[in-house]
């Protein structure tokens, strides 16, 4: 066995940094982006300098990234064009010259800023005529559950024109990497001048967000702001600058400091054909999957896939991974779908490495179909750990009830012992349940750790398919323990004696 198998697996939660969250991944906005602090402490204690690092349902980037960063070889991969554009559009920024960005942005502002303002004024019918001689995207249709039936609908007629002379602009960069960077903050603009943008309550206009990534859908805001195309633009613009010099910062001091490998790959496969492509060939693997349907990831990305070129091949839409979707795939088919991923997640792994997994989902036969496939592939579980107490997850919680807000990291080392899943354990929810509540040692718990570790005891006594219960009814057992659930905090306490004193009398 190799030295791998020393490595003693993380078993405490990591505290999200989310304020200090990293400006490069602030760049652009992606959906369920995990935090970047919790996916390096992963990297640092499953693998080592020049090893290969892959996600494999990769979004946004932050597991190669980070990999990446941390000299390793950061492999990303996902079926999502707009994924791979920010992912390998943050790496990217090692490329070049800060000083080139900062010119070619001065550049853009001498000779479009004007021009751009003077759309703000301009009458409708100077509008039409600029739209026509415009390079516009293709008016496609949009998903079914969208406020509006066309891309174009989703933009006023000034939006339109703004965003494709910025888009004409960046175009014209000559400097490769500067364009490229330039790409990556007109595309962030693009999130920013549509109608789906609504404003926080109380805050700035400017710091609202789109509902694509607040309700999943393209609901269109019924009194739509229209921030102003230039100066947004540029505050992206200057937020690439600002990420290229701690890139820049980071990779330095790890050229000086001794041996940089400095390889970043993108690959655009379906997780079970990556697992063809690389067998036994991967050190270590972290990977948050889809859960269920309620982000529809291919069809929320096509206000910029759409502008950006990058429409997914229709085939590669068969294969993603949800339930529902624009081609409303089966639940059962995501189960069969879900095992046969972390099949290949361990085909792909060297014997002896670890994969992590994140899981979240009130759905147990998810949970079932992840360890059923890794134990009969040949990994077992060594760690599951409840990252709770997150208030964006709880914001998440909250938009989709059967998504829950804290999740679990489950990693498993590669032993290469194939066994079957027991399932002749007896299992008692409300025993355990109760077991977990008496030995917790404070006065607060969060749900989703409760779940969590009923479910790894369930699994633990070899019960996992005798734990069937709701939501609903696993809320009730919590109260009918005396605990009640604090609204505010998103967690559950011990009830008060007083509470208690006025429900008997
Ligand atoms: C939960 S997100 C990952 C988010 C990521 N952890 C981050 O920090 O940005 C899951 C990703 O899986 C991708 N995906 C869905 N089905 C896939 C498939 N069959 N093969 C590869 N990727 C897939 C989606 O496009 C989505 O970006």
């Amino acid at each position: 066995m190799s030295d791998r198998a020393d490595i003693i697996p993380i078993e405490t939660p990591i505290p999200a940094d989310r304020q200090g969250a990293k400006r490069h991944y602030g760049v652009h906005p992606y959906f369920t982006r995990r935090p970047y602090n919790v996916v390096g402490d992963y990297i640092r204690r499953y693998s080592q300098e020049r090893d290969r690092v892959l996600d494999p349902f990769g979004g946004s980037g932050v597991t190669a990234i980070e990999a990446f960063l941390e000299n390793r070889i950061g492999m990303q991969n996902d079926i999502n064009p707009l994924a791979n554009f920010i992912a390998q559009g943050i790496a990217d920024l090692t490329n070049g010259k800060l000083q080139d960005y900062a010119d070619a942005l001065h550049d853009i502002q001498e000779r479009y800023q004007p021009q751009i303002g003077e759309v703000g004024n301009a009458d409708e019918h100077a509008l039409r005529e600029l739209k026509r001689k415009l390079a516009l995207p293709e008016d496609i249709d949009l998903p079914k559950n969208s406020d509006v039936g066309k891309y174009h609908e989703l933009f006023s007629l000034r939006q339109l024109i703004s965003l494709a002379l910025l888009k004409e602009a960046v175009d014209s960069i000559t400097n490769e990497d500067a364009r490229k960077g330039m790409l990556l903050a007109w595309s962030a603009t693009l999130s920013k001048l549509n109608k789906t943008f609504l404003s926080a309550e109380g805050r700035a206009e400017s710091r609202g967000g789109s509902s694509i990534f607040s309700i999943y859908r393209y609901k269109v805001a019924r009194t739509p702001v229209e921030l102003p195309p230039w100066e947004t633009f540029y505050e992206r613009a200057t937020n690439i600058l600002k990420a290229k010099a701690e890139i820049d910062q980071a990779v330095n001091l790890k050229r000086n400091t001794g041996g940089w490998c400095g390889k970043f790959e993108v690959y655009a496969q379906d997780i079970e054909e990556l697992g063809d492509r690389f067998p036994g060939a991967i050190d270590y693997i972290f990977t948050d999957p889809p859960y269920g349907g309620h982000i529809s990831y291919l069809d929320l990305s096509t206000l910029w896939t759409a502008w950006l070129g990058l429409s997914p091949d229709p085939k590669i839409r068969e294969k993603e991974l949800i339930v529902g979707g624009g081609l409303n795939l089966s639940e059962n088919l995501y189960v069969e779908r879900l095992g046969k991923s972390v099949r290949a997640c361990i085909r792909m792994l060297k014997p002896g490495r670890w994969f992590s997994i994140v899981f979240q989902h009130w759905n147990i036969s998810y949970f079932e179909a992840i360890l059923s496939s890794a134990t009969d592939s040949g990994a077992e579980l060594r760690a599951a750990v409840s990252q709770v107490g997150d208030p964006i997850w709880s914001m998440h919680k909250k938009k989709n009830s059967s998504v829950l807000a804290g999740e679990l990291i489950l990693t498993f080392h590669k032993t290469n012992e194939r066994r079957k899943l027991k399932r002749d354990g007896i299992f008692d929810v409300a025993n355990v349940l109760r077991e977990v509540l008496e030995n917790t040692p404070g006065e607060k718990i969060y749900g989703e750790y409760l779940f969590n570790k009923v479910v790894i005891e369930a699994w633990e006594r070899s019960a996992i398919h005798k734990l069937n219960i709701s939501r609903n009814d696993f809320i009730g057992l919590i109260e009918q323990f005396g605990w009640h659930y604090d609204e505010k905090n998103h967690y559950w306490v011990k009830q008060k004696p007083e509470l208690l004193f006025n429900m008997s009398g």
